[in-house]
């Protein structure tokens, strides 16, 4: 988890670490590292009857946290480079000794050739960083290779759920999937996008975003 180890292959735009930590989360990063996984215990780990969910960009973990609790029988997998709530989130998996979640501490691509074909029911992605200037759209995690690999390696009739309350984004991530034809958009009517699925909690971005008004989408496509 340490800087040079992600400047591998992928550059990261922002900050992988913020303010410094708190004494917990310190403590958390190093009682936590059980949850931690490398890229080659991978496809083990996904050898399992479990459902395996894939939230990307956790943030503080509310969604993956109250989900895991609630699904006790799926593995969750979180992926996020962000260190600060990383440390917030393996806080939290401790509080509640969570034994159905594994956690990447970092860039989400770097896994995904490691998931056998067909393992993933479910991924979640809540509020992905926007990058809404035309120069930065090269940034933004949904890109035609992404897509690419997700549908390859999520099982048939699996779902991906996109939110997000930036309007270039909804239009960027509905033009992005249109184009791939192994994913259908679930939505039959406006509320379909308009409000947050049962499956779903609310996250810190959502929380954000009704509070400077702004309109959430959540998008949820099915892989055929
Ligand atoms: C805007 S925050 C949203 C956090 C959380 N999902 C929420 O709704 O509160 C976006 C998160 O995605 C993470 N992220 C950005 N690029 C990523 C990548 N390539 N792989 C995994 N996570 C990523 C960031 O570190 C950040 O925590």
């Amino acid at each position: 988890m340490n800087e040079n180890e992600t400047r591998n292959s992928y550059i990261f735009y922002g900050r992988r670490k913020g303010r410094s930590l708190s004494k917990s989360c310190q403590l958390a990063l190093i009682e936590g590292v059980k949850y931690l996984i490398k890229k080659e215990e991978l496809s083990n780990i996904v050898n399992t009857e479990k459902r395996i969910i894939l939230e990307i960009g956790f943030g503080d973990g509310k969604n993956l946290i109250n989900s895991a609790r609630i699904n006790t029988n799926a593995l969750y997998i979180g992926a996020d480079p962000f260190l600060n709530t990383t440390a917030r989130c393996l806080h939290k998996l401790l509080k509640y000794n969570l034994n159905n979640v594994v956690i990447w501490p970092d860039d989400v691509r770097k896994i995904l050739k490691y998931f056998p074909r067909k393992s993933i029911s479910e991924i979640k992605i809540l509020f992905p960083d926007p990058w809404p200037k035309k120069k930065h759209q090269n940034r933004r995690l949904i890109q035609d290779e992404f897509l690419k690999t997700i549908g390859s390696i999520m099982k048939n009739e699996g779902t991906i759920t996109i939110a997000t309350d930036e309007d270039r984004l909804k239009r960027w991530i509905l033009e992005k999937f249109q184009k791939y034809k192994n994913f259908e958009w679930e939505a039959k009517c406006s509320k379909d996008w308009q409000s947050r699925p049962i499956d779903c909690y609310e996250t810190k971005y959502e929380f954000k975003s009704i509070i400077q008004k702004r309109n959430p989408s959540w998008f949820v496509f099915k892989k055929k």
